[in-house]
């Protein structure tokens, strides 16, 4: 039932992706260096959306292969999950804003399609929303992230949405003692798997 994508929901996420390719609705467009459309693995299960590239990831048009993107990688690898065979990634944004700055809203408006597209395809039934960004955009709140990380809320397409901490604010909060980042991350990452495992 949770199947990975079917070749022609790969081909239609092809086709956005191409879309992406010869994108100016924004003028980010003119300063990207690649667009970063997705990374991991296309799926029916478990989808993370991220902020938008950094510089690495702009370099080499994949998401989250700086030192944050480790940092996931680890963050999964604790509760037996990977890139390479479980989760499909995706950012807010395509293309990376300008020294990392925060995407503005008029980006974000133009960016939204593609990133709808692509939960249109795959109907995940998880959302890992990571960070801020990725959930004032898809929960429509301003409230922060503290407050909402590790909750379940109603996703789009029946899926379960959970905010949880962007791996950048974890490696700026280096504490793993009891109620720190860390310590919040490891409680909702093994909530997470918890329930990616009832669906089988
Ligand atoms: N941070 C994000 O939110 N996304 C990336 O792809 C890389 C860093």
């Amino acid at each position: 039932m949770y199947r990975e994508a079917t070749n022609n929901e790969i081909k239609k996420l092809e086709e956005i992706k191409g879309k992406c390719l010869s994108c100016q609705k924004c003028p980010l467009g003119k300063t990207r260096t690649n667009i970063v459309f997705s990374g991991g693995i296309p799926n029916h299960k478990l989808m993370l959306i991220g902020e938008a590239p950094g510089y690495y990831e702009d370099q080499k048009g994949e998401p989250f292969v700086g030192k944050a993107g480790q940092l996931l990688d680890k963050i999964f690898a604790s509760v037996g999950l990977s890139r390479q065979k479980d989760v499909y990634i995706c950012n807010t944004l395509k293309c990376r804003p300008p020294d990392n700055r925060d995407p503005l809203p008029e980006e974000k408006e133009a960016c939204r399609e593609y990133l709808d597209a692509q939960i249109e395809i795959l109907q995940p039934r998880i959302i890992l929303l990571c960070g801020r960004v990725a959930v004032n955009s898809l929960l429509n709140t301003t409230q922060g992230i503290t407050k909402l990380r590790g909750r379940w809320f109603e996703g789009p397409y029946m899926s379960k949405m959970m905010p949880i901490f962007h791996p950048s604010y974890l490696l700026r909060n280096d504490s793993r003692e009891k109620g720190s980042p860390k310590w919040l991350m490891w409680q909702d990452i093994q909530e997470i798997k918890r329930v990616y495992s009832q669906m089988d």
